[in-house]
């Protein structure tokens, strides 16, 4: 894979800034838990005591507080987070394909916030756009009808620059779609299906999810050194001898995880970003980049009851290597208690459209870039350019397929997102995709250092004012961010909503 690249590039360059310095004293200053050489291939283990994995509870209600609340993360100790709907992580919306959906937000926090619907297609000024924001006190009621694909999507702020600052601290959920081709395949469900959202955070004495950036944070992105499951440290699950379906979402600032079974074995990818795949794919490992999800079938029924696996991060290199960034670490163990249903892998999944070259109108090229020498602020640029909230620097037709050539011109690895599109890959450094988390729709992809990736962006029917950005929230905090306009033709263009009508806030 890409990933295991070693790059030194970006090394010499750090030579010449001391940024070698820079390191020592970031990593000096963490408590490392991380870094442990992981064995593939062990054997089952016997049963790990660890904390009972958080299950965040299921929306019911018609508004989301923002809110500062002492919440126990650590079983030892309370921690303040910022959340939605009163926990960490922010309750789990759950909705039908077509469906109607409205919710209030109170913004009970001492600054500006939002909500942006990671991966939905909704209108403009409902996506939650980073200058789009409700102050202090204030309230905003989003109201959109929900029509795309079933899917795991998400839910965080979006305000600019503070983008980090409120993930971090606990703001986002899970956005699940479902419709009824996907339930007519009756996958894993209820207490067999577990949405599962991957964070880290720093290990501190005082348990504090403190967010203050060095300089390595804001070039790098901010890594923490324990790995949160659904806000769970050391997070442990009694499961039974069966096929399980984990939603798994990467909803760290700007970790990259590479995901694996302790003991090396198969497990099956069933879904990406946004829904489902034609069928399983096998798998023993995969990357996942911040915002992305993947939808997995684990199949228990192998293991004895008594026994436990862990679903662990492994080591990997292709980052810049005097961060903790590929560091691996254990994610969730999970312990066989008892038997369980017989279930068999599904054969065939959905129907996935593929887009084609041919359909392209039209061809754009986005550069993801490290600034030298750095400036203190926007030293991650798109295009030589720092986000600007009131600038639109592309301008796209609803409906319409482009070609959107998304290159990182540092070592830096760059999540990439596009709002109010979905899109395919095409192809990666010129080679085709092999990797099944590639092949299905996508809102976000993994643009390693160095690396090309092409995509098939197909945009949404809303016209106005949508981001591209890095979801590296800290090079997104930084600037690598900007608007895109989708402007309405005749046929392509809900009619409730004229382009003349959106301004930019
Ligand atoms: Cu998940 Cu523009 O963000
Ligand atoms: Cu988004
Ligand atoms: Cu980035």
């Amino acid at each position: 894979m890409n990933g295991d690249r070693i790059d030194s590039s970006r090394r010499r360059f750090l030579g010449t800034i001391g940024g070698g310095a820079l390191a020592a004293g970031a990593l000096g200053s963490m408590p490392g838990v991380l870094g442990k050489v992981l064995h593939a291939e062990e054997a089952p283990g016997r049963m790990q005591a660890g904390n009972t994995l958080r299950r965040p509870p299921l929306f019911t209600g018609a508004s989301l507080n923002a809110a500062v609340l002492a919440q126990n993360v650590w079983p030892d100790m309370t921690t303040t987070v910022w959340t939605y709907g009163g926990s960490y992580p922010a309750p789990t919306i759950r909705r039908r394909r077509g469906e109607r959906f409205t919710v209030m937000l109170n913004n009970e926090l001492p600054e500006e916030t939002n909500i942006h619907w990671h991966g939905l297609l909704v209108p403009a000024d409902m996506d939650g756009h980073a200058m789009d924001v409700v102050g202090p006190g204030q309230r905003k009621e989003f109201d959109f009808t929900i029509d795309q694909r079933a899917g795991t999507y998400w839910y965080h702020p979006h305000p600019d620059m503070k983008t980090g600052k409120q993930v971090f601290k606990g703001m986002a959920g899970f956005f699940i779609v479902e419709d009824d081709e996907e339930l007519a395949l009756g996958l894993p469900s209820g207490e067999y299906e577990i949405p599962l959202v991957i964070q880290d955070r720093r290990l501190r004495s005082d348990r504090a999810f403190d967010y203050t950036l060095v300089m390595a944070d804001q070039m790098d992105g901010f890594l923490g050194d324990a790995f949160l499951a659904n806000g769970t440290p050391d997070a442990a699950v009694d499961l039974e001898r069966t096929l399980y379906r984990f939603r798994v979402l990467n909803g760290s600032n700007a970790r990259l995880y590479k995901l694996a079974l302790s003991d090396g074995g198969e497990f099956h990818v069933i879904g990406t970003d946004c829904g489902l795949l034609d069928k399983p794919y096998a798998v023993r490992s995969l990357f996942l980049g911040p915002a992305e999800r993947v939808d997995l079938l684990i199949d228990l029924s192998g293991y004895s009851v008594g026994t436990s696996i862990r679903l662990i991060a492994e080591n990997f290199d292709g980052a810049v290597d005097w961060t903790m960034q590929g560091w691996g670490g254990d994610i969730l163990t999970m312990n066989i208690v008892s038997d369980g249903p017989q279930r068999a892998l599904p054969t065939s999944l959905a129907t996935l459209e593929r887009l084609e070259l041919s359909q392209a109108s039209r061809t754009r090229t986005f550069e993801f870039e490290m600034v030298v020498p750095m400036p203190p602020k926007g030293m991650h640029t798109i295009n030589d350019r720092v986000f600007h909230g009131m600038r639109i620097d592309e301008t796209v037709t609803a409906g319409d397929v482009e070609l959107w050539v998304l290159k990182s011109t540092s070592d830096e690895p760059h999540p990439v997102h596009i709002h109010g599109a979905m899109f395919q890959i095409v192809d990666r450094n010129g080679a085709a995709i092999t990797d099944p988390k590639d092949m299905g729709w996508k809102d976000t992809v993994i643009i390693w250092g160095e690396d090309t990736v092409r995509v098939l962006v197909r945009f949404g029917a809303h016209p106005g004012v949508f981001l591209l950005h890095c979801h590296n929230l800290e090079h997104e905090d930084d600037g690598m961010m900007m608007n895109y306009m989708i402007t309405a033709t005749s046929s392509a263009v809900e009619q409730e909503r004229p382009v003349e009508k959106i301004d930019l806030f």
